[in-house]
């Protein structure tokens, strides 16, 4: 996670599916004891807790200092420490050769600029160490992203679209560039379930869709997002809770 402004309280109450589908990608990190590694875009630090309980020394970094405050909480240096923090986005970051592996889970799309994010994550791992990540791919969220982009634009106001939704070739090519070897590269649909019921769906927007209501009046946004909800129904509603149409790209590579 990684806007500056989020929400721990609601993210953690009912999006704590964002790190629990985290544990799939996890598994292909296979950390070993004494390892170096880095969890960028750490939100409230679960995984990063996960990764350290391998013996690794884990640095969790994120750019929301509410994510961070809530992880320092959870996992308190006295009983954690092979973990430490770091609030920084992932654009500032100098590291230079210090990870022997770079984690991240369902971070890297928010952030813009995905060529500096790339350049940065290459030049923090040591040689031959790997970047494991999942993030958001092509077409992933589609179902409530064209009923956003449909409804702002019915009210004439301007989109602004936060998120980086690359496809495996766009991915890999930048990966490329920066001397990451790509060893795997995965685009698959999945399904994810909403908290909450039949406010499912207004919890998610609430959640997520701050950014892109920069322009639309406080008192305007409730209205329009009940809107966006409606023209959502048909797709992403099965009659008994939300379904949201998550696409993920998973990608696996080594530093060459
Ligand atoms: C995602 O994890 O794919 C995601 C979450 C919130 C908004 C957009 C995408």
């Amino acid at each position: 996670m990684t806007q500056a402004d989020w929400n721990a309280e609601l993210y953690a109450d009912k999006h704590d599916f964002v790190w629990k589908y985290g544990s799939g990608v996890l598994d292909l990190l296979e950390p070993q004891n004494g390892e170096s590694i880095l969890d960028l875009g750490c939100g409230t630090g679960e995984l990063s807790a996960k990764i350290a309980s391998s013996g690794a020394k884990v640095t969790g970094l994120d750019a929301s200092s509410a994510m961070i405050e809530r992880a320092q909480a959870q996992f308190p240096a006295l009983e954690w420490p092979h973990l430490e923090w770091r609030i920084q986005s992932a654009t500032e970051m100098t590291f230079e050769a210090e990870f022997d592996a770079i984690f991240s889970n369902a971070a890297l799309h928010w952030i813009p600029s995905p060529e500096k994010v790339v350049f940065n994550m290459a030049r923090a791992l040591k040689l031959g160490g790997r970047l494991v990540l999942e993030m958001g791919g092509k077409g992933n969220v589609a179902g409530v992203v064209k009923p956003l982009e449909a409804v702002l634009a019915d009210e004439g106001f301007a989109l602004q679209n936060p998120w980086y939704f690359p496809s495996v070739a766009q991915y890999a090519s930048l990966l490329e560039e920066c001397g990451l070897q790509v060893r795997l590269a995965q685009l698959f649909e999945r399904p994810t379930p909403l908290k909450g019921g039949t406010g499912g769906m207004q919890h998610w927007l609430e959640m997520f869709s701050i950014p892109l209501l920069k322009n639309v009046p406080l008192e305007r946004q409730k209205e329009l997002l009940a809107r966006v909800e409606q023209e959502a129904r048909a797709q992403l509603w099965d009659g008994e809770k939300w379904v949201a149409d998550y696409v993920r790209l998973r990608i696996v590579t080594v530093k060459v």
